[in-house]
């Protein structure tokens, strides 16, 4: 006996009432476009379940293809056509078609590769990735990253994946005992599964999952082409991906180039400056400007060297000025919690502004400072 389909088929092609009678004989609702719909297409709420292009009296591809995959990445496709034509095959298999069914058309054979691609159906999160590379290191960038890693799980599911090797903090910082890391991702990368990588990462107090950084030996670097099929498959899953890159590594490259936003953080040090000046420069030009934002770490406006200066020397506006709070911070490290997770201080709220500029979240208006100030003794809340 056939399988029924409980799925909502949308099918693109000239208008075939057997094909689109055959669905829902099988159980499928059925929603039927022209093949020029395609570019166009969206239905409000959750996506189709699946996608089925058919060809058989056209030929190539319709041109809209693509563009239905990019607004419905999770969305399965079948193609249906008429031979196995090696040209068609592939340009389906880049437009991300991965099954294809050919006349005499049968239910079984609908159901079979209707299964096959919906089995491996990934959710839609599509995520945003956002990268953290400092100016120089010891600066403060992991502190930041993990703290603006902190202010987004607590709204939406987070991945932090440290990049560094050998000696990438974010663990402690985050109070995790690690036992796998981005290596053994990376050395996985074909066969990764959700399955799998719920036990890669680790998750924290924090509501961040943690991919920890690699144990390996000083000198031992990443696998660059790796970076990118990692970050991809992370954002299928999560929300949000804060990403940990050191300074010297071919593999870093790959990780700015997936990110949505790379955050540069410097702070108000010559020896920064000069870094970041070289820093912001490549960043621009190799990811563009709309994606580079500068912060400066431990914002010290009685320093010499303004505000200002940092941005005429790095190019950039200045986009997020944090505090520097030693007493907080170094409390924060030793108890492997967050500053997030603490209480509400200038340094926590400028982290949390970040996240919020980060992910397109409006910012918050009123800023609860701890103490009672004068509001609190006005209303008489704490
Ligand atoms: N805003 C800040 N105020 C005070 N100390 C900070 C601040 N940001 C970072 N630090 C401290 O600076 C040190 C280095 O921070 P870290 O995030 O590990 O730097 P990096 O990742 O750039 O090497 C840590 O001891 C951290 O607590
Ligand atoms: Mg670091």
């Amino acid at each position: 006996m056939t399988p029924r389909l409980t799925s909502h088929v949308v099918v693109f092609g000239p208008s075939d009432r057997s094909l689109q009678d055959l669905l829902a004989a099988l159980g499928a609702r059925v929603t039927a476009n022209p093949a020029d719909q395609l570019a166009i297409f969206a239905v409000s709420g959750a996506s189709p379940d699946v996608a089925i292009i058919d060809v058989r009296r056209v030929s190539g591809l319709p041109d809209g293809t693509a563009a239905f995959r990019r607004r419905y990445p999770g969305c399965p496709m079948v193609l249906v056509s008429t031979t196995l034509d090696p040209g068609l095959m592939l340009d389906a298999m880049r437009s991300g078609i991965s099954e294809c069914v050919t006349e005499p058309l049968s239910e079984e054979g609908l159901v079979a590769a209707i299964g096959r691609v919906t089995a491996q159906r990934q959710p839609d999160v599509n995520g945003d990735v956002y990268a953290f590379v400092g100016a120089k290191g010891g600066i403060g960038t992991t502190t930041l990253a993990v703290n603006a890693a902190s202010a987004l799980a607590k709204r939406e599911r987070t991945l932090y994946v440290d990049l560094n090797v050998a000696g990438g903090d974010a663990a402690v910082f985050l109070g995790a005992e690690p036992r796998f890391s981005v290596t053994d991702a990376l050395d996985n990368i074909h066969r990764l599964d959700e399955a799998l990588f719920k036990t890669l990462v680790v998750a924290t107090d924090a509501k961040v999952d943690l991919l920890a950084s690699s144990a390996q030996k000083m000198g031992w670097s990443i696998d660059g082409k790796r970076i990118r099929p990692l970050l991809e498959f992370a954002r299928r899953y999560y929300r949000y991906v804060v990403v940990d890159c050191p300074r010297s590594d071919i593999g870093v490259m790959e990780a700015l180039e997936t990110a949505d936003r790379i955050v540069l953080v410097t702070n108000q040090e010559l020896a920064t400056l000069r870094n970041g000046s070289r820093m912001a420069t490549m960043l621009r030009q190799s990811f563009g400007s709309n994606r580079v934002m500068v912060v400066a770490n431990r914002f010290d406006s009685t320093s010499d060297i303004s505000h200002q200066d940092i941005e005429r020397v790095l190019g950039t506006a200045v986009k997020h000025a944090v505090p520097s709070d030693y007493r907080a911070s170094l409390q924060a490290l030793t108890q492997g919690t967050p500053l997030m997770l603490k209480q509400q201080t200038r340094l926590v709220g400028a982290i949390d502004a970040l996240a919020r500029d980060l992910a397109g979240l409006p910012a918050q208006t009123a800023v609860t400072v701890r103490g009672t100030g004068l509001l609190g003794i006005l209303t008489g809340k704490k």
